[in-house]
């Protein structure tokens, strides 16, 4: 077997071993098996890489790859280890960007060696797009980032005429493309480069932090596609499968967390969503009643409880309460009492939040019921405990037309016989609406971080 032959066969290990792990991330239980296969296959394509030779040569310039390697290992290793669950979307951001600048890069350079060869108008354009969308990729990243870690405003910066600028732009580009294509001006890439790079701005900015995440899903696709670019400019099948299976599952995430928002991707883009306060107490200066209880007041309702189904949101993530909330199921579960777990899609900021955060406490996956499942639950349930959830229990969703929200399937926590808010204060969720469930004569409100309420929960539990 030649050496050409066995790399392409390694390679096409290392494709199989992305598709299986595609299907072990498809779930909680599988997910960590799914990393390690993915992880081995592009150990794999690395090393088999190495052996590549071109134009009968071996490899040039080896021992930079290797410092360039040695370089990446010591900066995200740390960065991926370190990084706080609620941080989780600016680290994505960050890796998804790299990967566009990247193979933006692959492409100028690729550029600049075709050029003088005048190769077929497809070669070129391959190149040119890859430019474009690693570069809008980029920039729209590092703008993701910046409103993630609050380095500038999470809200949607606009101005007049917009979107007609924003066309403009995009159109621009595709314009540099066809000049190029069309008087072979290699002075032009950098116009391109620079058009792209507005661009990756100009798209991101009027987006609102709420919809960031769901951006950044996106523009990993794009990243995804910008790699698969690279891949026909190089001639490697494995990076346009790999490129291809990112753009690909990119868009499928998007779709999905776009469905569970129950809103369109167009309105998620371009909206411009959240630029305004809508409604919350805040808002309106009203002061509703509310009733509130302490957790001693929670502890005896949970106590005389049979079944107990707690919906988690954001405010758990950020109280970092997983493992106190555990421990008061298995409290409650000591005495006879079923607990159960409401995972609403987008509960939290990232997909899969709430599995994560809650397999990081060992919370037994059996005990994680999907939102229609638990909605059925929740119909036989005591008590609905809402540990910091908002919007993903707020009825408005499904009752008024006029909200923002409107349309986005929800947790029906108002089904059970009992609900229990854990939260600091009469703050609105992500949306910045008011939940009229917070003012339900089923409800009770426990004010505090959600971490020490679940830890004197806990002592209430245990002392009834
Ligand atoms: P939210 O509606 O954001 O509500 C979080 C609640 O947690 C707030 O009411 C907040 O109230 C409370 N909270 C914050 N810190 C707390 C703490 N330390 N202790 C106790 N409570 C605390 O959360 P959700 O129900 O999970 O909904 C998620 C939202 O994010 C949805 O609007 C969704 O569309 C959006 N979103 C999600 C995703 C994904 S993929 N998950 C992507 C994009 C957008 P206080 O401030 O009063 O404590």
């Amino acid at each position: 077997m030649s050496r050409d032959t066995l790399i392409n066969l390694l390679y096409l290990v290392a494709a199989t071993t992305f598709i299986v792990a595609l299907k072990g991330l498809g779930s909680p239980k599988r997910a960590r098996y799914g990393n390690v296969v993915a992880a081995v296959g592009m150990f794999i394509a690395i090393v088999a890489t190495f052996f590549k030779q071109v134009d009968g040569h071996s490899l040039h310039h080896v021992p930079l790859m290797l410092l360039a390697m040695v370089l990446g290992v010591v900066i995200a290793v740390p960065a991926a280890r370190f990084v706080k669950m609620t941080a989780m979307p600016q680290l994505v951001a960050i890796f998804n960007g790299v990967g566009g600048g990247a193979a933006s890069l692959v492409s100028i350079t690729e550029f600049s060696h075709i050029h003088s060869s005048h190769p077929a108008t497809y070669v070129v354009l391959e190149v040119l797009l890859g430019v474009l969308i690693g570069t809008v990729s980029f920039s729209g990243s590092a703008i993701a980032f910046a409103k993630l870690q609050e380095l500038m405003t999470g809200r949607p910066v606009t101005y007049a005429g917009q979107q007609v600028i924003n066309a403009l732009l995009a159109l621009a580009g595709l314009g540099v493309i066809v000049a190029i294509l069309v008087s072979s001006t290699s002075a032009l890439l950098w116009v391109l480069l620079a058009l792209s790079f507005v661009l990756g701005i100009a798209f991101v900015l009027p987006i609102g932090g709420a919809d960031v995440p769901v951006l950044i899903s996106l523009l990993n696709s794009f990243t995804g596609l910008a790699v698969a670019a690279s891949g026909f400019t190089l001639g490697s099948n494995l990076l346009i499968v790999a490129g291809t299976l990112v753009g690909a599952s990119g868009i499928l995430l998007t779709r999905l967390m776009s469905k569970a928002m129950g809103r369109s991707l167009p309105n998620i883009l371009f909206s411009a969503f959240g630029s305004a306060a809508t409604g919350g107490p805040g808002a309106s200066g009203e002061q509703r009643p509310v009733r509130s209880g302490t957790p001693e007041d929670v502890g005896v309702l949970l106590s005389l409880a049979s079944r107990v189904v707690v919906i988690p949101g954001y405010g758990l993530a950020v109280a970092q309460g997983q493992h106190v909330l555990r421990e008061l199921a298995e409290v409650l579960e000591a005495k006879g009492i079923e607990v159960v777990y409401a995972i609403h899609p987008v509960a939290g900021r990232m997909p899969g939040h709430m599995n994560v955060l809650l397999a990081e406490a060992n919370v037994p996956y059996e005990q994680l019921k999907e939102m229609d499942e638990a909605n059925t639950e929740l119909t036989t349930a005591d008590v609905a405990l809402v540990v910091g959830a908002n919007d993903t229990v707020n009825p408005a969703a499904s009752e008024d037309k006029s909200s923002p929200i409107y349309g986005m399937p929800i947790i029906h926590a108002d089904l059970a016989e009992n609900v229990v808010f854990m939260k600091r204060s009469m703050r609105p969720g992500f949306a910045g609406i008011e939940n009229e469930l917070l003012y339900n004569a089923k409800t009770t409100l426990v004010f505090g971080d959600a971490k020490d309420t679940l830890t004197k929960l806990v002592a209430a539990v245990k002392a009834n």
